[in-house]
């Protein structure tokens, strides 16, 4: 049995569960275990923890802001100025191949603004996207439609993403037409078949519209539409956040197959931490546009090192039930129009002094071979 036919099988096996209602095999992401007792990577031939080398995807201090300003007659008008949001502002990491890297942090810090850079949805305002050492922006005709055919997006909301009035065939097939990766029509009905069945759904499916599947068979198409054309990376921004807890250990259990069999490189952004535990190799913490910490998975949850992580990891619900009190996330994210002086986190860390109002931190390395983006830590006062 080759390594796609044993895919297919061990996706066939996991929708059957799915549609018999029964729990996945592989533990379901509820809750990470406790931060003393950080688990093994999940296997000896998992990825590197560390971009060092020849990396996929290197990101330069990208920035994007929006101008939200009100229409220029109100402005006239009202006497008000221009409004210039800065959604992301200086984001840098790289990602190297067959890794994982998940960004996290609480709602409009900028983590889908950052994945639609990387797709080439967004122009940055400043910085460069790197993909295999080509620059995205200065990419185009046939070498730029090559290099897209290597990125996919695979989104949140498995309904809105599907057009509800096309047969999953042609959802499929439609990558296959554009990249022009197959001609004939007999191939490419037989080529949507092959990756109906890579996730775990059959052939005859193909027939059926978006609206006649589960959410998470739904999916499960939106994973076999991105793999259509053969990506290398995929960004996948909250793809299991719509789903019941069962459901989402099965599909990150499929991604999880799907990488380790095609050797592909995943940027997973989510806001739960439980889900990043159980799929990613880093971790980048993102505040107010900005990553904070950035550090291998299991030396994030075993000894973090910016406050905001902390109060992050600190809010995860005890199942253990160890008695120790669990503090929430204190505080209002700022207004990202108004920003706070210095660092942005300063209004809600315990740590802060005049300098952190005043100066903004840098990410540095930090003494347990992370990095983070904070004066306290570097001052050794975290
Ligand atoms: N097209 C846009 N025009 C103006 N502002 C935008 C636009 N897209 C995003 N923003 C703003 O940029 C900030 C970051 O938004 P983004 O969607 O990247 O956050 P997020 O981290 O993905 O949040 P969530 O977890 O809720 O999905 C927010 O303040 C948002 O209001
Ligand atoms: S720089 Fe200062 S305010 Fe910001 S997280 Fe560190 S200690 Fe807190
Ligand atoms: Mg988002």
């Amino acid at each position: 049995m080759n390594t796609i036919e044993k895919l297919a099988e061990r996706a066939r096996e996991l929708a059957e569960r799915e549609a018999a209602g029964k729990p996945a095999q592989a533990p379901e992401p509820t809750v990470p275990p406790p931060a003393a007792a950080p688990p093994e990577p999940r296997t000896p031939a998992a990825p590197p923890v560390t971009a060092a080398i020849a990396p996929l995807i290197e990101v330069d201090d990208i920035a994007k802001v929006f101008d939200v300003s009100a229409p220029w007659l109100n402005r006239v008008i009202e006497r008000k100025p221009r409004q210039l949001l800065y959604a992301v502002d200086g984001v840098s990491f790289s990602i190297a191949r067959g890794e994982t890297l998940a960004l996290v942090g609480e709602s409009g810090c900028g983590k889908s603004t950052v994945a639609r850079m990387l797709v080439g949805l967004y122009r940055p305002t400043r910085g460069t996207v790197r993909i295999d050492g080509h620059d995205l922006a200065r990419l185009s005709g046939k070498s730029g439609q090559a290099l897209r055919r290597r990125i996919q997006m695979i989104f949140q909301d498995p309904y809105a993403s599907l057009n509800p009035r096309w047969q999953v065939s042609e959802i499929i097939a439609e990558p296959i037409r554009v990249h022009r990766l197959l001609a004939r029509p007999t191939d490419i009905t037989r080529r949507v078949g092959e990756l109906l069945q890579h996730v775990g759904l059959t052939p005859a499916d193909a027939a059926r519209f978006p609206h006649q599947f589960s959410g998470g068979q739904r999916q499960r198409i939106s994973i076999a539409r991105a793999l259509a054309s053969q990506p290398e990376f995929l960004v996948c921004d909250e793809p299991t956040s719509a789903l019941d807890v069962s459901v989402q250990a099965q599909v990150l259990n499929l991604m999880r197959d799907l990488q380790r069999a095609a050797g592909l490189t995943y940027l997973f952004i989510s806001h739960n931490l439980a889900v990043v535990h159980h799929v990613a190799d880093r971790v980048g913490v993102m505040y107010l546009g900005r990553i904070v910490e950035l550090a291998p998975k299991t030396t994030l949850f075993a000894n973090p090192q910016h406050p905001y992580t902390r109060m992050l990891l600190d809010a995860i619900p005890d199942t253990a039930m160890t008695g120790r009190a669990r503090t929430p996330v204190g505080g209002e994210v700022p207004n990202p129009l108004n920003p706070p002086t210095g660092c942005t986190f300063h209004p809600r860390c315990p740590l802060a002094d005049a300098r952190c109002r005043r100066e903004t931190p840098r990410l540095l390395p930090t003494a347990n071979g992370a990095q983070a983006a904070c004066h306290a830590v570097e001052e050794g006062r975290a």
